[in-house]
């Protein structure tokens, strides 16, 4: 019997303790230490309220000894005395009266209502606690504009964005794509105590910005997801590139040729120029297009062959250098034919497009018979590799192997003893004992 008292009596020592624990954080929490003679009972917040919405005053209590409690206006007018509101400013509702708490709610707050309001309790001395109440004002529709419509590739350009009419004032960042960029910003007040933001991004645009948008959001506390945002727009200078259609591989006398000319730029360019370096663009070519077609070729045609195209803000060019081989007249040796069709896939269609064609067309056609000793030559190479190759796989098949059974029953030994028992002294125990199934366990913990 007299134990069970005991008991009770230390669970109610330690429940005290922790209520005044509880008491003391949440004092620190609310802010409270800052005024530490009156806030020993008497607890208020501050708050911030957006313009036209309802504010809560919360005027609390602990401890409380049926003191009276009231709430002053900033003129230290009484709003509340008890539950009762002798201020006219139906604004003012009860939201909740009892002895730990005073609560009142202020609706559509203004600007006016600006300033510190007073918790009174009527104890000896009095007490009283602040509520501060700010009032914050959104800012406007951001508005972005910038200095040109159109920028040309390598110019800079500027962005401005604007916030108006806020309190307090609002901060403005910028993304360009999901890249965030760093602007210059000014703070303005104007004559109705409001702050105007403005916020300048300068930046030098590339053709990959063609389309971007750049976002200037603002950042306020009394808005989210505030932005505005406007698409770049760069005019650069045309791309050109000549993608041979057919032919896919080397050129033969008789054949025919298609080549398509690709242009891009900005503004588009109005059309493309097929001509011939140093000479003249075969009579019989048909220009469609972007498109050159010649037909039945023949070494005459050899040569460079340029596509132009221009936009206003210039000129540019790809060639294609044509070279006419031998026509396959003379029926072939089939390695011969094979050797060819080799080179001919690893080395790009377009090989002749590059420099020095003709050293290596030579040396496919005259020297095709010591390609096949080549060829051979390789083959035996080949195959001494792979038998290299393969003897070291085997070596490390069988290492590995070696290796994974060792480090298997290691892992097991550890292991077992852990998942087993039910702590690490029977761990150890149940370890020492037996191996017995640690060849089953061993798959699971590799
Ligand atoms: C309330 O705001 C005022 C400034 O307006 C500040 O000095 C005070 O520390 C704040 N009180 C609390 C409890 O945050
Ligand atoms: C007033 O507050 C007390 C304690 O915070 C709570 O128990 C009570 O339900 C509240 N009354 C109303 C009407 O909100
Ligand atoms: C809110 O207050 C403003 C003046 O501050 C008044 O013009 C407006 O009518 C009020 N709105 C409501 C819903 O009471
Ligand atoms: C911008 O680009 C135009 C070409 O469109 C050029 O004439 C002008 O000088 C450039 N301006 C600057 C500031 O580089
Ligand atoms: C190549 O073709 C053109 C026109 O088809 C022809 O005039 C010329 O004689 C030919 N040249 C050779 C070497 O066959
Ligand atoms: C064209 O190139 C081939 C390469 O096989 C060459 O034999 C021929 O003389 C060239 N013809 C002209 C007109 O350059």
């Amino acid at each position: 019997m007299k134990q069970v008292s005991n008991m009770a009596n230390t669970s109610n020592g330690s429940l005290a303790t922790l209520l005044i624990l509880i008491t003391i954080s949440a004092a620190i929490h609310t802010g409270a230490a800052q005024y530490p003679v009156q806030s020993q009972n008497l607890i208020s917040d501050n708050v911030s309220v957006v313009e036209g919405e309802t504010a809560t005053i919360s005027c609390r209590v602990k401890n409380n000894d049926d003191s009276v409690i009231q709430l002053l206006n900033p003129n230290r007018q009484t709003i509340y005395f008890k539950d009762v509101r002798p201020l006219k400013d139906a604004r003012f509702q009860l939201v909740n009266f009892s002895d730990n708490e005073l609560r009142v709610s202020l609706s559509n707050v203004s600007l006016s209502d600006e300033g510190r309001y007073v918790c009174q309790l009527y104890t000896d001395p009095p007490q009283e606690a602040y509520a501060d109440i700010t009032v914050l004002i959104p800012p406007g529709n951001p508005i972005i504009e910038s200095r040109e419509d159109i920028v040309s590739e390598g110019n800079e350009t500027e962005i401005t964005c604007t916030s108006m009419g806020s309190k307090p004032a609002a901060t403005i960042r910028w993304m360009k794509g999901d890249k965030e960029l760093q602007g210059k910003s000014k703070v303005e007040l104007t004559y109705d105590k409001m702050f105007t933001v403005t916020s300048w991004l300068r930046l030098t645009v590339t053709r990959e910005d063609d389309g971007v948008p750049v976002v200037c959001i603002v950042d306020h506390p009394a808005v989210k997801d505030f932005q505005a945002q406007k698409y770049l727009e760069v005019q650069y200078k045309p791309e050109v590139q000549i993608v041979v259609d057919f032919p896919s591989g080397p050129i033969r006398e008789g054949e025919n040729l298609e080549l398509t000319c690709l242009a891009k730029g900005k503004p588009e360019p109005q059309q493309v120029n097929w001509v011939r370096v140093d000479d003249d663009v075969p009579s019989h070519a048909v220009i469609t297009g972007s498109d050159l077609f010649i037909e039945n070729l023949n070494k005459s045609y050899n040569g460079t062959y340029r596509c132009v195209a221009s936009n206003p803000l210039g000129e540019a060019y790809d060639d294609y250098i044509l070279f006419v081989r031998d026509a396959l007249t003379t029926t072939p040796i089939p390695t011969t034919t094979t050797t060819t069709t080799i080179s001919a896939t690893t080395s790009p269609p377009d090989v002749i497009q590059d420099a020095a064609p003709s050293t290596e067309a030579a040396a496919h056609d005259s020297q095709a018979g010591a390609e096949t000793q080549r060829s051979m030559d390789h083959a035996l190479i080949g195959g001494v590799v792979a038998v290299v190759v393969f003897a070291m796989l085997c070596l490390l098949i069988v290492l590995g192997r070696y290796f994974a059974r060792h480090k298997g029953t290691y892992f097991t030994h550890e292991a077992k003893g852990a998942d087993d028992a039910a702590d690490a002294d029977t761990a150890i125990i149940n370890a020492e004992g037996g191996h017995n199934n640690s060849d089953e366990k061993k798959e699971y913990y590799i």
